[in-house]
């Protein structure tokens, strides 16, 4: 593979094709700060400390190092009064949500960030998504996720997988920047698991019983008045009751999802009778409501 010439702060580099400029400043002893790469995870861009400027073309742009891919003539500064002015706010941001994490201190002391500019917000997680990222590409399990959307966003462990796999594992308790994610996991026992319950169950003793849960599932009548359609659908695990928390995040193709154990649920309580336009459609999209015109 061809080599790629540019600079990065005046200084000549070749990078292999493919990479980022993050990844061509470091193999050229070039220091770029980041909080939210891992070498071993896809790039993410999520917290923008990594940000450099780039030109190209007469053009000079601001761009996050660990995702923009090098280019030939690019022409990079990690290091500006504009740059460093953008990472000092980013850092005063983020430590007014974890003001004690060592690594947002260090580069605070760096940049000259103020750590009291912005009222505290002391959520901890700064969303770098790390641990996210660590179980499912690594480690494949989903352990842990994000709940939540806006400024409700926030990492959670999930207790019925956690349960199962985090005792033996933890490796992201040391990529989270702030030490937040070892106290969620805490919480997440603590709640799972309340004192006198006896702590967390031995690994296998959670599998034997979801399968318990599972075969009382499968014994219960199909429930009547099911659309055929969701029955068809339905999966051995869901049938007649609806399936496990968890069973569509375990990829589980046959435990079918959430929103389709609602849905018996719902219907098997008779709550909401199955429109007549939706029962008439079957698996296609819902046609107009009665009565609207076409
Ligand atoms: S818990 Fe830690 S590692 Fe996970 S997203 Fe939050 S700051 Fe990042
Ligand atoms: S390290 Fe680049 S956006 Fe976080």
């Amino acid at each position: 593979m061809t080599d790629i010439p540019l600079q990065i702060d005046g200084r000549p580099v070749a990078a292999k094709a493919g990479t980022t400029v993050l990844e061509a400043a470091r193999a050229a002893g070039i220091a770029i700060p980041t909080l939210c790469h891992h070498e071993r995870l896809e790039p993410f861009g999520a917290c923008r400390i990594c940000v450099v400027e780039a030109e190209s073309r007469g053009q000079r742009r601001l761009v996050a190092a660990c995702t923009h891919p090098v280019e030939a003539g690019l022409a990079v500064t990690t290091r500006s009064e504009k740059v460093d002015r953008i990472r000092k706010s980013i850092l005063e941001m983020l430590l007014a949500h974890a003001p004690d994490s060592p690594a947002l201190q260090a580069l605070a002391r760096e940049y000259g960030a103020d750590r009291d500019r912005f009222e505290k917000d002391a959520s901890f997680c700064i969303h770098c998504g790390l641990c996210v990222r660590y179980c499912a590409e690594i480690k494949q399990l989903n352990a842990v996720g994000f709940v939540d959307r806006g400024t409700g966003k926030e990492v959670s462990f999930l207790p019925e997988i956690a349960a199962r796999e985090c005792d033996r594992c933890k490796e992201c308790f040391p990529l989270c920047p702030t030490s937040y994610l070892q106290a969620a996991y805490v919480l997440c026992q603590a709640l799972a698991f309340p004192p006198g319950a006896g702590g967390p169950p031995a690994p296998a003793a959670p599998r034997r019983r979801d399968d318990r849960l599972r075969r009382a599932h499968a014994r219960r009548p199909a429930a009547p008045g099911l659309p055929a359609l969701l029955h068809r659908r339905g999966a051995p695990a869901v049938r007649g009751g609806g399936g496990l928390p968890g069973d569509r995040l375990r990829g589980g193709a046959a435990a079918g999802g959430r929103r389709r154990a609602r849905l018996h649920r719902v219907h098997a309580a008779g709550a909401r009778p199955v429109p007549d336009h939706l029962r008439a459609r079957g698996r296609g999209r819902p046609g107009p409501a009665p009565g609207r015109a076409t």
